[in-house]
């Protein structure tokens, strides 16, 4: 990062945050941050330039609710060994949205490549373009079967997002490419099902509302395969 930059940025990043983003220049991720692409709650979302193009970092504020943080992760298996103190939640958090991707993009999921987890900084793909909830697709049908392939990956690569919605899909040239995987949960969490049923419901009100006549929860069992 220039001087410049560094001064531009000054008051949006911590130090820590700076030592971190500092070290994954150092370390060839990211050679410049473009600017802001999303201010959100929990985190904060950035474009940043890579000699290949653009990438993506996602911080997750150090002021995050992480006691909520917690709780979501103590029942998944894969955390069970987690630490309760802020800092470790957080990176924890990171690094389980890092992890997810990871698992997805192994299945063929449609979904940003992840490049690096480091504290509380997450590095992916870029892909330029719009959230569904800004482009809504030219052909429902074709797009909502698109989706429906996509999270019957998601499955078999052992996970639920748990966050679907127009706000967490993009819309990639009528091909929808999921994002935001830091809810996302392993297929043995408690009562897994529910949230997959309301991923479902979330799907099926925004199709319906475009024309389609979808049944949630036969399109539940599309994507649900009971064990054994
Ligand atoms: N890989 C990406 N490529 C392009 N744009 C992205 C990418 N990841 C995120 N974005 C943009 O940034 C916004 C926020 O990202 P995301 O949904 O992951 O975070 P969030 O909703 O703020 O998450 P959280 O609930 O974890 O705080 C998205 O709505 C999208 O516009
Ligand atoms: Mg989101």
């Amino acid at each position: 990062m220039s001087k410049n930059q560094f001064i531009a940025h000054e008051n949006v990043f911590d130090e820590s945050t700076l030592r971190g983003i500092f070290y994954l220049t150092g370390q060839g991720y990211f050679e410049e941050v473009e600017g802001p692409i999303s201010i959100g709650k929990e985190s904060n979302v950035f474009a940043v330039l890579h000699k290949d193009g653009k990438r993506v970092i996602k911080i997750y504020r150090t002021s995050a609710n992480f006691k909520k943080m917690y709780e979501y992760m103590k029942p998944d298996p894969r955390f069970a060994a987690m630490q309760g103190t802020k800092l470790s939640v957080i990176y924890t958090w990171a690094k389980k949205e890092y992890r997810n991707l990871l698992r997805a993009r192994e299945k063929g999921v449609h979904a940003p490549m992840p490049f690096v987890v480091h504290k509380n900084i997450l590095v992916m793909e870029y892909f330029d373009a719009p959230l569904l909830l800004h482009k809504a697709p030219k052909d429902p049908k074709k797009f909502y079967e698109r989706l429906i392939s996509e999270l019957q990956k998601l499955f078999s690569a052992g996970l639920v997002h748990t966050d679907i919605s127009e706000y967490n899909i993009l819309n990639d040239k009528e091909k929808p490419v999921l994002i935001d995987f830091s809810h996302a949960l392993d297929l043995r969490y408690p009562n897994v099902q529910h949230y997959l049923l309301r991923d479902v419901h979330n799907l099926v009100m925004y199709f319906n509302k475009l024309g389609l006549k979808l049944d949630e929860q036969k399109e539940f069992g599309r994507i649900w395969i009971p064990k054994n």
